[in-house]
């Protein structure tokens, strides 16, 4: 038996993890630790709230006293790492809550799994903090890329990164950084482009496409993210980073055309917007060294995207009932209107 603390496992991919983890692990306990911000929801683990291997604990990874306690209480194995402020336009509106959770939180959760001993904890970061690729189709991320991030999102990620591996370097605590690219699937925020671009178009509303639409990003289905989280954490070699990205770069245009033809819409629904201050051209990821470990992706983004779609078409009441709250204003604020 192993018991493994989830952090964040209220939110998108945290979420998604935790039902891969309670399903697949039946013998493993599985604690979801998440401060139920903005961007959670528990409703999406009403399936497993009665089953004996999932626990949740709404607490903040900041709080020192509040952590101390549940490690010294639940004597966990694992970690995997996904709490943080996740969305890059609301890091350039107010970057204080992204050093707050993505550094500082990280940083008492190290205390305590240093304290406690944990035997591997698995910081999740994102390709992001390599900062911009230019145009040329023959370039990627590597795990040898400098960091440079650009946006306080993705500063914030870099300086946790490095906390990590200070922790594993001067005290010994037994660590993986995983470095994704864009995930996207079930449960999505409707703030990021996917779920953004596929509940404005079911609702016949204008898609806000940044700049001229060339910018890239590479694509992963979020249960490919989380069997590259289980691979790492199970067999993960220790103090070494993995990049995790399956080689789906579109376009946001893409992207979005994509999206709108599946749905049989008008492309007149695309609306060039104001650029996103600092915005990255192009994330791409060379997943060699993970799949050295073993790791292969289930989807292409041709199936991923297709099974996505199917599931915002049937789960409306999920993504209504979030455009419909206090994402109102956010939505007014952020794109003007
Ligand atoms: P998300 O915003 O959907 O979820 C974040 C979760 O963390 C939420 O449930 C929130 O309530 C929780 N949280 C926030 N502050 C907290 C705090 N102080 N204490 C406890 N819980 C807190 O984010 P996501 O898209 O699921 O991303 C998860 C992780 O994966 C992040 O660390 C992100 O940097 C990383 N990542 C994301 C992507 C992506 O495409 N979304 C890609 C690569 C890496
Ligand atoms: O690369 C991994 C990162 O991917 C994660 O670390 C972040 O947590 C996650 O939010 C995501 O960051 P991006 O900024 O790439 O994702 P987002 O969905 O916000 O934007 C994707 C692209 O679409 C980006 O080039 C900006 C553009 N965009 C986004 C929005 C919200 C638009 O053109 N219009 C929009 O309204």
């Amino acid at each position: 038996m192993k018991k493994v603390l989830v952090t964040g496992g209220a939110g998108f991919i945290g979420g998604n993890f935790v039902q891969y983890m309670v399903n697949k692990y039946p013998e493993y306990q599985i604690y979801n630790l998440d401060l139920l911000t903005y961007a959670a929801d528990l409703t999406k683990h009403k399936n497993i709230e009665e089953k004996e291997n999932y626990h949740f604990e709404k607490a903040d990874i900041a709080d020192r006293e509040v952590m101390m306690r549940l490690f010294d209480k639940e004597k966990f194995d694992f970690v995997a790492h996904f709490a943080a402020e996740s969305h890059v336009d609301r890091s350039i509106t107010e970057p204080g809550i992204f050093v707050q959770t993505n550094v500082l939180g990280t940083q008492v959760l190290l205390d305590a799994a240093k304290e406690y001993k944990v035997s591997k904890f698995v910081h999740v970061s994102t390709d992001e903090v390599y900062g911009e690729l230019d145009f040329d189709p023959t370039t990627f991320f590597t795990e040898e890329t400098p960091l440079q991030p650009n946006s306080p999102y993705s500063a914030s990620k870099a300086s946790s990164d490095l906390l990590v591996r200070a922790y594993h370097e001067t005290f010994g605590m037994p660590m993986n950084i995983t470095r994704c690219s864009n995930n996207y699937g079930p449960y999505h925020f409707p703030e990021k482009l996917i779920p953004l671009t596929i509940s404005r178009v079911l609702n016949n509303e204008k898609v806000p496409v940044y700049g001229d639409g060339k910018n890239i990003r590479d694509w992963l289905h979020v249960l490919d993210h989380c069997s590259a989280i289980d691979l790492v954490m199970h067999e993960g070699v220790n103090g070494e980073v993995y990049n995790v990205g399956g080689h789906n770069e579109r376009t946001n245009l893409e992207v979005v055309q994509t999206i709108i033809k599946t749905l049989d819409k008008s492309e007149d629904l695309i609306e060039f917007v104001t650029d996103r201050l600092g915005h990255d051209k192009r994330y791409a990821i060379d997943p060699t060294k993970l799949e050295q470990l073993g790791w292969k992706p289930t989807y292409t983004f041709e199936t991923g995207i297709a099974q996505t779609i199917n599931w915002y078409l049937e789960n409306q009441w999920w993504w209504e009932q979030i455009i419909s709250g206090e994402y109102q204003q956010y939505f007014n604020k952020q794109y003007k209107l």
